[in-house]
């Protein structure tokens, strides 16, 4: 009793204790999520971007696409039977940094690829009204006049490496070629097209 005394009297020592309750509970939730295979393997077919895709979903970064669309189906049946199987996190493994996201003014793009055709996101990108006519996404016509130079593209290939992701010699020494003269949004389409394709029961 004297104790407890002592713990709600000091104001310091309490918060202090308060913090190592939650860190406590908070790491025994997620420190074994390092461990465990489901979180931390990729899953069977998956491979990482092409040097055209990962362009692609730089340029996504860049535009902020991110900050309307989360990448996440949510595992409860609402979002299962609109966007398909829900996000695993084996799919994310080759992710830097993760574009999971939070925001849906515009629908989760987890798994878009194969849904519509390129040229629906052609269309799409340049004037979202065309297609869509009550969207409200902003036009982005830049990306078809924006050309890539592939200055960089080996250099990210080579620091995603470092973190894991398993690119060969082959496809950093071929990334500039395969991305040079390409306009954006032929990049960005590419990556569209592979959104959560690899697991997916659409197909
Ligand atoms: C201001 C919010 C906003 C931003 C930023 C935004 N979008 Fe959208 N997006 C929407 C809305 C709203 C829709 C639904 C209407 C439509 O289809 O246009 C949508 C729809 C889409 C769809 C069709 C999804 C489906 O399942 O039908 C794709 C693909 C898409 N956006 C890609 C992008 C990309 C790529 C970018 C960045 C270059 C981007 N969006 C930026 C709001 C946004």
């Amino acid at each position: 009793m004297k104790k407890h005394e002592l713990v709600e009297k000091n104001l310091g020592l309490l918060v202090v204790l308060i913090v190592v309750a939650i860190s406590f509970g908070g790491l025994t939730q997620i420190v074994p999520l390092f461990f465990q295979q489901e979180t931390t393997q990729p899953i069977e077919g998956l491979r990482p971007y092409t040097a055209l895709e990962l362009e692609g979903r730089d340029i996504y970064i860049r535009e902020g696409c991110v900050g309307c669309h989360s990448q996440m189906v949510r595992p409860f049946r609402s979002e299962t039977e609109r966007y398909g199987h829900y996000s695993v996190a084996g799919e994310s493994v080759y992710e830097h940094p993760f574009l999971w996201g939070s925001k849906r003014t515009g629908p989760d793009l987890a798994r878009v690829g194969q849904r519509y055709s390129d040229d629906w996101h052609r269309a799409h990108l340049i004037n979202p009204r065309d297609v869509v006519p009550e969207s409200k996404m902003p036009a982005y016509p830049w990306l078809q006049e924006n050309v890539l130079s592939g200055d960089h593209t080996a250099a990210k290939m080579t620091g995603l490496r470092r973190l894991g992701v398993p690119y060969t010699d082959e496809d950093i020494a071929g990334a500039e070629e395969e991305v040079k003269g390409v306009a954006e949004i032929d990049a960005v389409i590419a990556y569209l097209q592979h959104l959560g394709t690899v697991l997916s029961d659409r197909r």
